[in-house]
């Protein structure tokens, strides 16, 4: 199978990040190489995670430019020197604009900490816990102009709990964006996502009516098999 080479944005930490670097270790991003790591932050700590794990990186410095326009550019021109079949925007906190998001159309990818189309933006997790839900989660999605918005990869529910706050919530959705993130990028690989009408089909997948219900009492398990 053909290597397909992905370039990784982040701005910070970069767990996701460290997940992707970790399955490709694994061996379970089929054919999948990291090639680079870029941030638009010199220090985000995810730049160190990379290098540890000889990943080459670079920094395009938002601050170092005049517009927006002019930091999409050098950004894309950072980005092509790697010549990419797949970018990743993992914690890349940056809106890029039109003309980025085309040059990239169907091999752009973004995780976001919300089950979209909720809770687009920031602070998801205190928005969701100030609506009360029961179900949260992440999304990975191809990229669309739009903040937060294109057709659905994978996305992965958690529970909302009691006594959540929103450092506990946070750390059980992003132990999933760890698993999905990876998931969805072995799909992009082995050529099994289909952008249909702006819908995600993926070849082969398996039927399932597993549901999670929130939360979880006597009586939401009645007629659970
Ligand atoms: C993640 O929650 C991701 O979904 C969001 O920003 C956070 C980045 O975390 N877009 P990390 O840098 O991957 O640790």
């Amino acid at each position: 199978m053909a290597r397909v080479s992905v370039v990784v944005l982040i701005s910070g930490r970069g767990s996701n990040m460290a997940s992707l670097l970790a399955a490709a270790a694994a061996n379970e991003l089929s054919s999948a190489r990291i090639v680079a790591v870029i941030a638009n932050r010199p220090d985000a700590a995810g730049l160190r995670t990379a290098a540890a794990h000889g990943v080459p990186t670079a920094v395009v410095d938002h601050r170092q430019f005049a517009g927006r326009d002019e930091f999409d550019r050098a950004l894309r021109e950072a980005i092509d020197a790697f010549a990419p079949d797949l970018v990743l925007l993992a914690g890349f906190m940056r809106i890029l604009g039109e003309s980025f998001v085309r040059h990239y159309h169907g091999r752009l990818l973004n995780i976001h900490p919300s089950l979209l189309p909720s809770f687009p933006g920031l602070h998801t997790h205190r928005r969701a816990l100030a609506e009360g839900v029961r179900i949260h989660g992440c999304t990975v999605h191809f990229v669309t102009p739009d903040l937060d918005h294109g057709p659905v990869v994978a996305q992965a529910a958690v529970p909302v709990l009691d006594d959540d706050d929103e450092i506990t919530l946070a750390a059980r959705v992003l132990a999933q964006e760890h698993r999905i993130y990876p998931l969805a990028v072995r799909w992009f690989a082995e050529g099994r996502l289909r952008v249909e009408d702006g819908r995600v089909r993926l070849a082969t997948a398996q039927a399932s009516d597993a549901a999670l219900i929130a939360p979880q009492t006597d009586a939401a398990r009645v007629g659970a098999s």
